[in-house]
C-alpha cells in the first residue's frame, strides 16, 4: 500500500474542504471515525484482495467496534470517501463506491436478501446519501445523485437524480422538479390503495350524477387535494 499516506493526505483535505464544523487537519485526522473506517477497510480490502480473508474479516470487525462502521473488506471504495457521523453505516461485500461519496449516519448499502453474487448497490461519483437511507439490490445510483434521508432505494437511479421517500422516487432530475403523474409510479402499496379508491369514488360520483340528472355538489376539497389536482395528470 505504497499510496496509503498520501490517500490520507487527501482525504483530511478533503473533509477539510467540504465539513464547516472541520477546524483543523489534527482535529479531522484525530477525531472523524468514518475517515478512521475509510483508512482501516484500504488495510483489509488489500489483505482481502490477497485473500487473506479471516484476517481481513476480523479487521473489519475491530474497525466496526472502534468506530461503529461496518465496511466488509471485499468492498471497493473510491477516493475521498466521507462518511460524515459514521454511527450505523453497513456496506455490504459487493458494493461498488464512487469517488467523492458522502453517506451520512445509518446508511446501508446493502442487499435484499434475494440475490447471490453481485447483491450491494454500486453508488458512482459524487453522490451523497443522508442519514439513515437504505440502498439495496445490485442497482446503480448514477454520478451527482442526491439520496434523501430515510429513503429506501430499491431501483437503479439515474443521473443528476434527487431521491426520496420509502419506496423511493425521484423528485428532482438534471435539476428540474419531477411531477409524478400517476401515483402507481411511486410503486408504494398505499399509493395503490389510493388510487383504487379515488377510482371508486370517480365511479360512484358518476353514478350518483345519472340518477340525479345534474352535477353532484359536495364540500369542496381541501387545500392539498386541491394542490394534487393542479400538479398532476392524475385525476382524482
Ligand atoms: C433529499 C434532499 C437532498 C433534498 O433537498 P432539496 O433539494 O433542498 O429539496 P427540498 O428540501 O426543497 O425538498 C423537496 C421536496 O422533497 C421533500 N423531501 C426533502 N427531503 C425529504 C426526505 N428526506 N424524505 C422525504 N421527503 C423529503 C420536501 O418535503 C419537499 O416536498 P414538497 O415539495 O412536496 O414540499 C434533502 O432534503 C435531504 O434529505 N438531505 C440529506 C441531509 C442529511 O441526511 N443530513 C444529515 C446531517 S447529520
Amino acid at each position: 500500500m505504497p499510496h496509503l499516506l498520501s490517500l490520507i493526505r487527501e482525504d483530511v483535505a478533503n473533509v477539510v474542504e467540504h465539513d464547516p464544523a472541520a477546524k483543523s487537519r489534527l482535529e479531522v485526522f484525530l477525531c472523524y471515525s468514518g475517515l478512521h473506517a475509510v483508512w482501516f477497510h484500504r488495510m483489509n480490502h488489500w489483505l482481502w484482495n490477497h485473500r487473506l480473508f479471516l484476517l481481513a474479516r476480523m479487521l473489519s470487525q475491530a474497525a466496526r467496534f472502534l468506530t461503529g462502521i461496518e465496511i466488509h473488506p471485499g468492498a471497493k471504495i473510491g477516493r475521498r470517501l466521507f462518511i460524515d457521523h459514521g454511527l450505523g453505516v453497513v456496506i455490504g461485500e459487493t458494493a461498488i463506491v464512487g469517488d467523492d461519496v458522502t453517506l451520512y449516519q445509518g446508511v446501508t448499502l446493502g442487499g435484499t436478501g434475494k440475490e447471490h453474487g453481485k447483491r450491494h448497490p454500486t453508488i458512482e461519483d459524487n453522490v451523497v446519501v443522508g442519514g439513515g437511507a437504505k440502498i439495496l439490490g445490485n442497482i446503480t445510483v448514477g454520478k451527482n445523485c442526491r439520496i434523501g434521508a430515510g429513503s429506501v432505494v430499491l431501483r437503479n437511479v439515474p443521473e443528476h437524480s434527487t431521491v426520496v421517500g420509502v419506496p423511493g422516487h425521484i423528485i428532482f432530475r438534471e435539476g428540474k422538479r419531477v411531477v409524478i403523474t400517476d401515483p402507481k409510479q411511486i410503486n408504494d402499496p398505499l399509493s395503490e390503495a389510493l388510487a383504487s379508491v379515488a377510482n371508486e369514488v370517480n365511479k360512484l360520483r358518476e353514478r350518483v350524477q345519472q340518477l340525479e340528472g345534474s352535477e353532484v355538489k359536495g364540500e369542496p376539497l381541501s387545500e392539498s387535494l386541491q394542490r394534487i389536482m393542479e400538479d398532476v395528470d392524475y385525476q382524482i
